[in-house]
C-alpha cells in the first residue's frame, strides 16, 4: 500500500502507541482486501457501544486506548438512555459499566450522539468517503445518500476516526457499486408503509445475502428506504442497494441489468410475515425515528393512553429539535428514549413478546432480547399499545 509520510511516522510510533496500533490495523485490513492506499474520510460512526454487546473485555480494551479522533465521529446506540436510565429500569450495575464505556469513547473524542441515524444530525453528501459501522447506517449512507463506506467493524471504524482515513477498497470504489442481482417486486405497493418495506427487506436480505440488489416495482420514500435497507442488512449482509428511478446512483448511472439473475417477490410472501403473536410491549424506532416518524406517532396517539409499554427510540438531536412532538407522544404514557434501542438495551429482555414496525427488529429481537417478535404497521403498533 502507498502511504503518506505522515502515516509512516505514525507507524513508527511518533504519535503514541494507540495511533500506531490503529494505523497498523487499517493497513492490515487494506492489505487483506487489496487496497492500494488510504482515503481521507469525512466522518466515522463507531459500533460496539452497548455494554450488553462488548462486555468486560471490550471495556478493558477501550479503556487502554489513548488518542483523539481527528474527524467528526459519533457512537452507535448504547444500552440505556444516558439521562433517563433509572426511569427505563436499567440495573445500576449495568448503568455504571455502560457509563464507563461511554466515558472511554468520550476520551477518544467520539461524540456521544449515540445513534444509528447519524445522517439526521450532520450532513453527509453524495460521494463522501466515510467509515460507518452500524449496518443500517451503512446501508442508508451508501444507498440513499450515495456516500461511500464499507460495512466497518467497530474497531475498524474507531481506527478510522483516530486516523481520519480508511483503506480504499470495496464500496469506496465505483466499480464495486454496480448491481449484482435484480429483485422484481410484483406486489401492488401503493400505500405501503415502513413496516411493509421493512418486511420486504427482511425477505429480500435472505434471498440476496451480501450481493448488491437492484429493486424494480417499488417507490419508497426516505423512511421506506431506511426500513428496507436496515432489514436487508440484518437478514442478509447488504451494504448497498439500488432502487430503479429512486436511489441516487440508480438515477445517475444507466445500469445494465439485463444479464443479472432476477428474483421475483410477490405481495403474499411479504404479507405472511405479519403474524399475530402475543406481545407484552411495543417498540418503534429501529432504525431511530426520523422527525416525520415522530410526527406520525404523535398523530396516532392523540387523545389516547397506552395500556402496555410503548417505547419510541430516536437520537437525542432529533428529540431536541422536535420537543413539542415528543411531549405529545409522552402525554399518552409512551416513552421517547434517546441513545438506546429495543435491541441493545437489556431492559427489553423482560418481555416475552415485543411488537415492532421494523423488519430489522423483527430479525434481531428474538436472538438479542430472547422474546418473540411481531411486525405490524405503526398504526397497528399504536392500536395494540392503546387498546
Ligand atoms: Fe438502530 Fe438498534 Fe435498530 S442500533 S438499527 S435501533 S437495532
Amino acid at each position: 500500500m502507498q502511504l503518506e509520510p505522515d502515516d509512516e511516522r505514525i507507524l513508527a510510533g511518533e504519535q503514541g502507541e494507540t495511533k500506531q496500533k490503529m494505523l497498523e490495523l487499517l493497513v492490515a485490513l487494506g492489505k487483506v482486501f487489496g487496497a492500494e492506499r488510504l482515503v481521507p474520510i469525512k466522518s466515522a460512526q463507531v459500533s460496539g457501544a452497548s455494554y450488553k454487546t462488548i462486555g468486560k473485555y471490550g471495556l478493558e480494551w477501550l479503556s487502554s486506548l489513548d488518542a483523539k479522533a481527528v474527524i467528526p465521529a459519533v457512537l452507535n446506540p448504547i444500552g440505556m438512555p444516558r439521562g433517563r436510565w433509572r426511569e427505563m429500569g436499567v440495573d445500576p450495575d449495568f448503568a455504571e459499566k455502560q457509563q464507563a464505556v461511554v466515558a472511554a469513547y468520550s476520551r477518544l473524542g467520539i461524540a456521544l450522539e449515540c445513534t444509528c441515524t447519524p445522517y439526521y444530525l450532520r450532513e453527509t453528501s453524495f460521494g463522501d468517503h466515510i467509515a460507518w459501522s452500524e449496518s443500517s447506517a451503512v446501508s442508508y449512507a451508501n444507498s440513499v445518500i450515495g456516500a461511500r463506506t464499507n460495512r466497518e467493524g467497530g474497531p475498524g471504524a474507531l481506527a478510522a476516526a483516530l486516523a481520519g482515513k480508511t483503506p480504499c477498497y470495496g464500496l469506496h470504489l465505483p466499480a464495486n457499486r454496480k448491481p449484482q442481482v435484480v429483485i422484481a417486486v410484483g406486489a401492488d405497493t401503493a400505500g405501503w408503509t415502513i413496516a411493509d418495506y421493512g418486511a420486504l427487506g427482511y425477505h429480500a436480505g435472505k434471498l440476496v445475502g451480501n450481493r448488491i440488489p437492484f429493486f424494480t416495482g417499488i417507490r419508497p420514500d426516505r423512511d421506506g428506504l431506511k426500513a428496507l435497507g436496515a432489514a436487508m442488512a440484518a437478514t442478509g449482509a447488504v451494504a448497498l442497494y439500488h432502487v430503479d428511478g429512486v436511489t441516487p446512483e440508480a438515477k445517475k448511472n444507466k445500469y445494465d441489468i439485463a444479464g443479472l439473475e432476477t428474483i421475483t417477490v410477490e405481495g403474499a410472501e411479504i404479507k405472511k410475515l405479519f403474524k399475530d403473536v402475543p406481545v407484552e410491549a411495543v417498540a418503534v424506532g429501529c432504525p431511530h425515528c426520523s422527525p416525520e416518524e415522530l410526527t406520525a406517532i404523535a398523530r396516532l396517539l392523540k387523545g389516547k393512553r397506552v395500556k402496555m409499554p410503548l417505547y419510541v427510540f430516536a437520537s437525542q438531536g432529533v428529540i431536541d429539535r422536535n420537543r413539542k412532538t415528543v411531549e405529545a407522544i409522552e402525554k399518552s404514557g409512551a416513552k421517547v428514549y434517546a441513545d438506546t434501542c429495543m435491541v441493545v438495551s437489556p431492559v427489553m429482555e423482560r418481555y416475552k413478546g415485543i411488537m415492532v414496525n421494523s423488519g430489522k427488529a423483527l430479525a434481531y429481537v428474538p436472538d438479542m432480547c430472547g422474546g418473540a417478535a411481531r411486525i405490524g404497521t405503526t398504526e397497528e403498533c399504536v392500536r395494540v399499545a392503546t387498546e
